[in-house]
């Protein structure tokens, strides 16, 4: 099967060559179709969400509103590679389990419908309600297809839309665009967030490679406050879908707020990445903490550090009683997203995931962990205690659990020896490696053997490497397996890799290698759906 599957193009990373990268994919859809169907029901996952049909990026407007958490998506409903984008339309309760909706907004006359956020305007300062049900605002990019043809720098505009039945539909407003492009060819993404320290809403954009605040009374005229980056952290490409939270660091009272920023290229084991920034925020500055002070393009301020978790936001609305940051990602990067091995759909989303502000000495770190919902979709359940490791140990396989939609963890107590190493495996030869180098102080994520990674040479070439923060001498891992990815949250969630995957059969056999050390509290549950 990995020999049928041919697909020519490899896509370029500025929006302006993802057209192009989208013709040469046209050409190769009757390839890509040679891929059998059986990959496709094998791949889709159990429990992430993916559309049931065609192409998915970048998670949009989310927000909760009546019980209901809204998941809306960069969408192109005629093909399975990137396209003129809609916006596609999810709803759960628990962010778990998620129900598709027909789409919500569409492209027009002012171009395609790029990445943004929605929110509920509980207070009508938009004056959009009709006194009955809060109007929920989107703001959303506007990206005129034609002006980009026709070579111009301000073919990207902010615009909003306003939906009074709780995001099923919305209508546009006839104002757009609400803020004209300034002459800054990568100008998108707004993302709104209620600031009740200024009684005002925040606006984040990003810009080339830089992000713009916005303040507004009404959610319809925006003024430009600052804007912030210029030679700050990474900046191996555009800055893309930024968001701005007020964040309590656990265990004090002290709040600060973070600036997550995705770029692409740049991440940190190449192409999409996203990171972030703490600091604190006046009104309309932002000022980064001292503690980040000359970040350079190395630093290690990632919200995940594998290669697919990109463009990901926060939830708008969560109530205070609930009081969570909850987030989810676009998993894949734009270095082979569209060539990954599906046919019906493509792209998943990652597990929804709750963002802590923790500080250690001076040091604030943005840590993640799933989201407590999961654990309602437990099913069986295996654990064991005390396994010597010692060579290549076989830890469990599929005769006593099924591996491939599951939540498995375990602790290592004393870290002493320089490797620990871990994988999931199948007969067919397939593996998925991970481990942690104690004396590099670096997580390990290997796919270049996990079955089909030839349909882009940026897919298994390298290994994704990611720096130890936490400093205790115990380590906690807790992985996220899917049919066709791995979630690592090592360390409660101090550093974060997911990565995804393609084996021609399930994974089913779980093993470790190293020189004697002991896996302790050995914890699989299967995830069940329904
Ligand atoms: C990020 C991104 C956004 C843009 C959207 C287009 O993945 O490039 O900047 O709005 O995708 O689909």
């Amino acid at each position: 099967m990995k020999n049928k599957l041919i697909i020519l193009s490899s896509c370029f990373l500025s929006l302006m060559l993802m057209f192009s990268c989208k013709e040469n994919n046209k050409e190769s859809d009757e390839e890509t179709l040679e891929v059998t169907a059986q990959s496709d029901t094998d791949f889709r996952p159990a429990f992430h969400f993916t559309p049931e049909e065609n192409w998915m990026n970048d998670p949009n407007g989310m927000f909760f509103l009546n019980g209901t958490y809204h998941l809306f998506f960069q969408y192109y409903p005629e093909g399975n590679t990137w396209g003129p984008m809609h916006w596609g339309h999810a709803t759960s309760k628990d962010m778990i389990k998620w129900e598709e909706q027909p789409i919500a907004l569409e492209p027009d006359e002012q171009g395609y419908i790029f990445s943004g956020s929605a929110v509920v305007d509980t207070e009508n300062t938009s004056g959009f309600g009709d006194g009955e049900t809060p109007p929920v605002i989107a703001m959303f990019t506007y990206h005129d297809p034609k002006g980009e043809e026709e070579g111009r720098e301000d073919y990207q505009t902010q615009a909003i839309a306003y939906s009074l039945d709780e995001g099923k539909t919305f209508t546009k407003y006839e104002g757009n665009p609400v803020i004209e492009n300034p002459g800054i060819r990568d100008f998108r993404d707004p993302k709104i967030t209620r600031d009740n320290v200024h009684d005002q809403w925040i606006m984040v954009l990003s810009a080339d490679d830089q992000t713009m605040f916005y303040t507004s009374q009404n959610l319809k005229d925006w003024e430009l406050a600052s804007e912030f980056g210029r030679g700050i952290g990474a900046h191996g490409g555009v800055w893309e879908c930024p968001d701005f939270i007020q964040m309590k660091v656990e265990d004090s009272d002290e709040k600060k707020w973070v600036l997550i920023q995705s770029l692409n290229p740049g991440g940190y084991n190449g192409g999409s990445g996203t990171q972030y920034f703490v600091g604190d925020f006046d009104g309309k500055t932002f000022t980064l903490d001292e503690s980040m002070q000359d970040l350079d393009e190395d630093h290690p301020y990632w919200l995940d550090f594998g290669k697919d978790n990109y463009a990901g936001v926060t939830w708008a609305n969560i109530p205070e009683e609930d009081g969570r940051h909850l987030f989810i990602g676009w998993m894949s990067n734009w270095q082979y997203a569209n060539e990954v091995p599906t046919e019906t759909w493509r792209s998943a989303m990652t597990i929804a995931r709750e963002l802590k502000l923790t500080k250690t000495e001076d040091t604030y770190r943005v840590i993640s962990s799933p989201v407590s919902e999961l654990e309602d979709y437990k099913g069986e359940e295996f654990t064991k205690n005390n396994i010597e490791v010692e060579g290549e140990t076989q830890i469990v396989a599929s005769e006593e659990i099924d591996l491939a939609n599951a939540v498995l963890s375990f602790e290592i107590e004393n870290l002493k020896q320089q490797e620990y190493h871990f994988s999931l495996s199948n007969d067919g030869g397939d593996i998925l490696k991970f481990g942690y180098d104690h004396k590099a102080e670096e997580f390990y994520i290997d796919r270049s053997n996990s079955g089909l990674t030839d349909f882009n040479e940026n897919f298994g070439d390298k290994v994704s490497k990611a720096p130890r923060l936490s400093k205790t001498s115990n380590l906690k891992v807790k992985a996220i397996i899917d049919n066709m990815s791995i979630e690592l949250f090592f360390d409660n969630g101090e550093t974060v890799m997911t990565e995804i995957f393609f084996p021609e059969q399930p994974l089913s056999t779980f093993s470790a290698e190293g020189k004697n050390f002991s896996i302790n509290n050995l914890k699989i549950n299967q995830v069940k759906l329904n």
